[in-house]
């Protein structure tokens, strides 16, 4: 009999305030979960060191319903910590928007700022322009209004090991901690050291297909009036072109999904989120790993069977009854490389003891060079990590609680309408190992079956998240797109707009767009398009930068210093800017460009130039959406 569906998401106990003991709150800032795992370590600890507080974790947009409530609960804290991740274009994670839109807000700190003791944990990548930059705004904002920063605030860095720099910070918590909490007069206050228990759910199996719920679980006409990440609409690919010509040794696919009945909803600019599944040769590979049959049908629970709580431990969020394959195949994210707790819980179920020191030693401090070579440069996967020490057999309850990380999806920058348009660039590449990493949503969409091939086509579970990236409101404002490759994308949603805008009547401003590709022959995606828009004057000029004909690289940025004096006079006549795409290289190199122009162009100093650039994002008239 299959047990009734838990909800999605693991809530904390709530616990009953004592006003006896002090209270300690940690707030999370989370996308794909990282930050809410380190919160939750975090409080588990501190719950083992410190018996004369109360912990809670918080999920910061459940804090509290309304703006004007926030400072009536932070009156009430008096230690706080933030676990706060940094997305995009310096970007706080959806759940920590509505808070950090209204912490940046606040003009000058209120009294209880003075009493409130603080720690920030920020997750970010340094290979980003804005590192960790939602983490150091909240500790500054603190610090100068008066709130006492407890440790110096802490940069995770994603591109290295974030765990390391996360048990470092941690670190430095404990002796400030040791001063606010412990009661020198209790001798059960002294410090042992603290080893985290590996998490596990509880499992129950089921002997027969009747548990397949889950099979058909995600989007299925699920009746939600809202879609969202845990809410995701079933929607069909109605189309699927190749972008590049048969010339390109590349790949990049358009794909639409038709929404039509769907009742989702989206504005041009927004991004869309898609489920996508692992490729049936992955899920064959786990499967041997673990030994375990394809068809074992169970589901997690994170209470015991009397229905208590199972304890402390940081679970990630369950999903419904199905069976193995299907959770390999929907649920799990194999390829990225393992998280040094993985490679613990790993070694506490390899049987072989050599492999097991092995893998402790990897998560080890001693290891950690290692860890950072074998592991993250040569961006081993959990698979690949897992067939080199096979006698590693963990039974399911471990491995999706403390091994494998959920799939998350991934987000495209929309480009059409009335269905959602997608213009995305093959991932396949050989890592250092030498495995082929083929990139998940890519392959799918590449291979996906569309509606106009088949009645029985491909369908994803889909979701439109919001963005601040729009044409300006009134169609008069001069605009400037900037997108090479596949940052072209939301560019077509604008140019589609207003060429319905210029349709119905209305009077458009002037409109640059600098795109680059490789080679016109190749991979000069939408080439018909962009000349109509040109043609009807839905867009003034269109500037291609091709990269491999000539001799030397020419890039947008190149012709954006050509344009220099048509770019520096419409943004004196208020223009809007937009750049999309890669965030590593192009989106520099073009922010860089943007300020030698207004340098140049405006005879002003550096400094100057600056702070006209500072002013046109704060402005929202400079706007990115770059990955
Ligand atoms: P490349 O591959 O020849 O280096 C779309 O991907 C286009 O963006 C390609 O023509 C690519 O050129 C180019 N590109 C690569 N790096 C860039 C950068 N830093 N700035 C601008 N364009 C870049």
């Amino acid at each position: 009999k299959v047990e009734p569906l838990k909800p999605l998401v693991v809530k904390e106990p709530e616990v009953e305030v004592d006003d006896g003991k002090q209270k300690v709150t940690i707030f999370f800032g989370t996308q794909t979960g990282t930050a809410e795992g380190f919160a939750k370590a975090l409080a588990d600890e501190a719950r083992a060191r410190y018996d004369k507080a109360i912990f809670k974790v918080v999920d910061i947009d459940d804090y509290a319903d309304e703006e004007d409530e926030y400072e009536e609960k932070l009156k009430k804290e008096n230690i706080v910590f933030f676990f706060l991740a940094t997305y995009g274009d310096g970007e706080p994670t959806d759940n920590a928007a509505r808070f950090y839109k209204w912490f940046t807000e606040q003009k000058e700190g209120g009294e209880w700022l003075q009493k409130l003791k603080y720690g920030v944990f920020g997750l970010g990548n340094r290979q980003y322009e804005h590192f960790n930059k939602i983490a150091k705004v909240v500790d500054e904002i603190l610090a100068n209004q008066g709130a006492k920063r407890l440790v110096p605030v802490g940069l995770g860095d994603d591109d290295q090991c974030i765990e390391d720099d996360f048990s470092a910070w941690r670190e430095l918590v404990w002796p400030e901690l040791d001063n606010l909490l412990r009661d020198d007069d209790d001798p059960t206050t002294v410090s042992t050291p603290y080893t985290a228990a590996i998490s596990e759910y509880r499992v129950v199996f089921y002997d027969n297909a009747d548990a397949s719920v889950g099979e058909k679980s995600w989007g299925n006409a699920n009746g939600h009036a809202v879609y969202d990440a845990q809410h995701p609409c079933r929607s069909n690919v109605a189309v699927r072109k190749e972008l590049h010509t048969p010339s390109s040794d590349r790949s990049c696919t358009h794909l639409e999904f038709d929404i039509a009945g769907t009742g989702l909803t989206y504005e041009t600019g927004d991004h869309v989120g898609v489920y996508c599944e692992n490729l049936s040769e992955t899920v064959e590979e786990a499967l041997s790993l673990l030994g375990l049959s394809p068809d074992t049908y169970f589901s997690l629970h994170t209470d015991k069977e009397d229905g208590t709580p199972l304890g402390k431990s940081t679970l990630p969020p369950t999903f419904p009854p199905c069976s193995l394959r299907t959770a390999l195949t929907k649920y799990a994210d194999l390829l990225s490389s393992p998280k040094k707790s993985a490679l613990l819980a790993l070694a506490a179920h390899a049987s072989d003891p050599t492999e097991a020191d092995r893998l402790r030693h990897l998560a080890s401090p001693a290891g950690k060079d290692e860890y950072a070579q074998w592991i993250v440069a040569s961006q081993r996967s959990l698979l690949e990590v897992m067939s080199e020490f096979p006698s590693a057999k963990p039974p399911l309850g471990v491995f999706f609680a403390a091994i494998v990380p959920r799939l998350q999806p991934r987000y495209y920058s929309i480009s059409s309408s009335p269905r959602i348009h997608v213009t995305c660039a093959l991932v396949y590449e050989k890592t250092p190992t030498g495995r082929v990493h083929k990139g998940l949503c890519s392959t799918w969409m590449k291979n996906s079956l569309p509606m106009e091939k088949s009645n029985d086509c491909s369908w994803a579970p889909i979701f439109v998240r919001q963005s601040n990236f729009k044409l300006p409101a009134d169609a008069k404002v001069p605009i400037i797109m900037i997108g090479p490759g596949t940052g072209l994308a939301p560019f077509r949603g604008f140019l589609q707009e207003r060429f319905a805008l210029q349709e119905a009547g209305a009077e458009l401003g002037p409109s640059l767009l600098f795109f680059g590709c490789r080679n016109r022959k190749m991979d000069y995606i939408y080439e018909d398009e962009l000349n109509n828009f040109v043609q009807s004057g839905a867009l003034s000029q269109l500037i291609v930068a091709f990269s491999r004909e000539g001799p030397t690289k020419e890039y947008v940025q190149h012709k954006m210093m050509e344009k220099s004096s048509d770019i520096w006079n419409m943004l004196s006549e208020g223009a809007y800017l937009y750049v999309c795409g890669d965030a590593k290289s192009m989106a520099r190199d073009v922010h860089r460009t943007l300020h030698t122009i207004v340098q140049e162009q405006g005879s002003l100093d550096s400094s100057k130039a600056e702070s006209m650039v500072k002013n046109l994002q704060m402005t929202g008239r400079y706007l990115r959406d770059v990955w």
